[in-house]
């Protein structure tokens, strides 16, 4: 797995302006979030690098090698959690404020998610509770035990999805809990704001092209086609780098202004 910065090709960059900063990224094993990571890192910011299964055992530590690369004073922390689980939830809050020069979490991206895709007639509770759970339910808590460690001028990002309001078929769950979090993000805006300085913002994907996008069923890809073609940005799928930016802005102390909102990541597709 490679990384390159979005920001290389035009020079030099905004560089170190993470400096000291610690921050968590859920589901930064591979995809977007491998890239958000590896980015606040070269930025950098400690960046608690998060996998769940056997399959990522080995992405994850390269995302922090490579944040160790950027020689840039970030660091990457390696650690397995399911942030399904309130255990490993309350771990990787433990383990991000041990991590980081300043013993507090200045940065929660919440990226992770179940995309599994589901006609209605199929689905079933266990499906429906999943992907709630992984998508809706963890967030929420996650935010809850961070929120205690996180100083003012902290940035919560929610990774959401153009999906929410596409009402493509075969997202009845994942497209209702990305509408969730924008739900969320604009609440706790108000709760987080004035009293704990914190911002809360969306940034929301069009289809990207990672495991997450490949692995969807050939209707849902092939439903997703006419709209693809006619991106007004460009007649592709957006990449890691597209979304990467965004949310690095959003982090970043020149995003003070921005709360409550949900940044479109989508090349312009339109949206009904
Ligand atoms: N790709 C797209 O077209 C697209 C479009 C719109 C929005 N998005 C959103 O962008 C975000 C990233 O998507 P992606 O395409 O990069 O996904 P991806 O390649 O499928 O990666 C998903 C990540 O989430 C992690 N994850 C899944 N379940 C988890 C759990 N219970 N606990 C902790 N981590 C868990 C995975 O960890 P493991 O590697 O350990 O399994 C993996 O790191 C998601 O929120 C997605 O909804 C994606």
């Amino acid at each position: 797995m490679t990384f390159t910065s979005s920001t290389d090709q035009h020079g030099p960059s905004l560089s170190a302006n993470l400096c000291g900063k610690t921050a968590i990224v859920t589901g930064s094993s591979r995809g977007i979030g491998a890239g958000i990571a590896a980015e606040l890192g070269r930025r950098g910011a400690t960046v608690i690098v998060t996998y769940t299964g056997e399959g990522s055992r080995q992405l994850a530590p390269e995302v922090s090698g490579t944040i160790e690369e950027w020689r840039s004073g970030g660091k990457g922390i390696t650690l397995q959690a399911d942030i399904t689980s309130a255990v490993d939830r309350q771990k990787l809050v433990d383990v991000a404020v041990d991590s980081g020069p300043t013993k507090k979490i200045d940065i929660v991206v919440h990226n992770a998610s179940n995309g599994d895709d589901c006609y209605l007639k199929d689905i079933t509770d266990q499906f429906f509770e999943r992907q709630v759970d992984v998508n809706m339910k963890a967030p929420l808590f996650l935010t809850q035990a961070a929120v205690p460690h996180m100083p003012r001028g902290g940035r919560i990002v929610l990774i959401t999805s153009a999906a929410a309001r596409m009402g493509v078929a075969e997202t009845s769950v994942n497209s209702a809990t990305k509408a969730a979090l924008e739900s969320f993000s604009s609440v706790w805006a108000t709760e987080l704001g004035q009293t704990h300085g914190i911002t809360v913002n969306c940034v929301s994907p069009g289809p990207i092209a990672t495991e997450q996008f490949h692995n969807s069923s050939p209707e849902f890809k092939e439903a997703l086609q006419p709209l693809i073609k006619s991106t007004p940005a460009e007649a592709r799928m957006g990449e890691v780098n597209d979304i990467v930016p965004l949310v690095s802005f959003i982090c970043s102390e020149e995003s003070r202004w921005v709360t409550g909102s949900v940044i479109s990541g989508t090349g312009g597709m339109l949206l009904v």
